[in-house]
């Protein structure tokens, strides 16, 4: 697996690639959820390109940027392994030289869930996939349904600008008790990681309520709600019934829909979610 830094190195091993070119974009500190886009995208296309940036534009001047968990070692470790040919990691430098100022925002899509709770991140994440995808160049991007409301920003972005990228959303990882992996599960502590088992606990409640007939998404949402209010350690930031393409909320569920919700752990905010056809 080669390793590049600048634009000059990336652009000269992307050329240097054979056949078509499949890429994963991340944040670093992986685990089983990244590593299967990985291995996904090693399965369907000839070469295969992962880039690691914490990318200060997507967080909240209040958020974790500092503490975002990283270890470099072991990423290259267990790309190298799960079989990626390239590497991208830029810096701020590369990715927002001084005097940058230009940004991709998307519209209506971006507003509700996470874009209401978190203003600016959306704006942040696909000004710097369209500047990832303008330099790796790939014909296919991989993406984790874990963050559902950004694979369909992203999907929206690619045909709003006519990007020639196929988007490809992966199934979400969860680890043996249901908990969906993210790199923030490092953040809590023992009590905590148990308390967390409240969102993967209230989705299944509201599958399970769909699944034997339930239409009504206010029962739905008030189903999770009670799971989660609950549990002492868990804070309620947002749950979600909406339509699965406009991310509108429901009353009644009558096509694909996505559950979704925010929840805060302690200090840590977690996300999961399902989708329920
Ligand atoms: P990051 O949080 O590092 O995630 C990188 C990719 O891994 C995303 O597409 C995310 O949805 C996926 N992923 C994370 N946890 C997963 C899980 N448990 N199962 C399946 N996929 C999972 O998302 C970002 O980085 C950034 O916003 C980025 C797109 C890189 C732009 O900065």
């Amino acid at each position: 697996m080669r390793k590049v830094i600048n634009l000059e190195d990336l652009r000269d091993a992307r050329t240097a690639l054979p056949g078509s070119i499949g890429f994963v974009p991340t944040m670093g500190f992986l685990h089983e959820g990244h590593l299967s886009l990985v291995k996904r995208a090693c399965r369907e296309l000839d070469s295969v390109v992962v880039s690691i940036f914490v990318n200060p534009t997507q967080f909240a001047p209040t958020d974790d940027l500092d503490a975002y968990p990283r270890d470099l070692e072991r990423d290259i470790a267990l790309l190298q392994e799960a079989g990626a040919d390239l590497l991208w990691m830029p810096n701020n430098e590369v990715m927002y030289p001084p005097d940058y100022q230009t940004w991709v925002e998307v519209g209506e899509i971006t507003k509700p869930l996470e874009g209401e709770k978190r203003p600016g991140h959306f704006r942040g994440v696909t000004t710097i996939v369209a500047k990832l995808f303008n330099a790796v160049q790939p014909q296919v991007a991989y993406f984790g349904q874990k963050d559902a409301q950004q694979v369909a920003v992203i999907r929206q972005m690619v045909r709003d600008l006519n990007m020639p990228i196929e988007i490809v959303a992966s199934p979400i990882v969860r680890e043996r008790d249901g908990l969906a992996m993210s790199s923030r599960n490092t953040y809590l502590n023992p009590d905590e990681r148990q308390a967390a088992l409240v969102l993967s606990t209230s989705i299944q409640k509201a599958k399970f309520a769909y699944d034997n007939g339930e239409r009504d998404a206010g029962v739905l949402r008030a189903k999770m709600e009670e799971i989660i209010n609950a549990e002492p350690l868990a804070r309620l930031e947002y749950v979600s019934c909406a339509d699965y393409v406009s991310l509108a909320e429901l009353d009644i569920i009558e096509r694909k829909t996505l559950i979704s919700m925010a929840v805060y752990i302690g200090k840590t905010r977690l996300i999961d979610n399902l989708i329920l056809e």
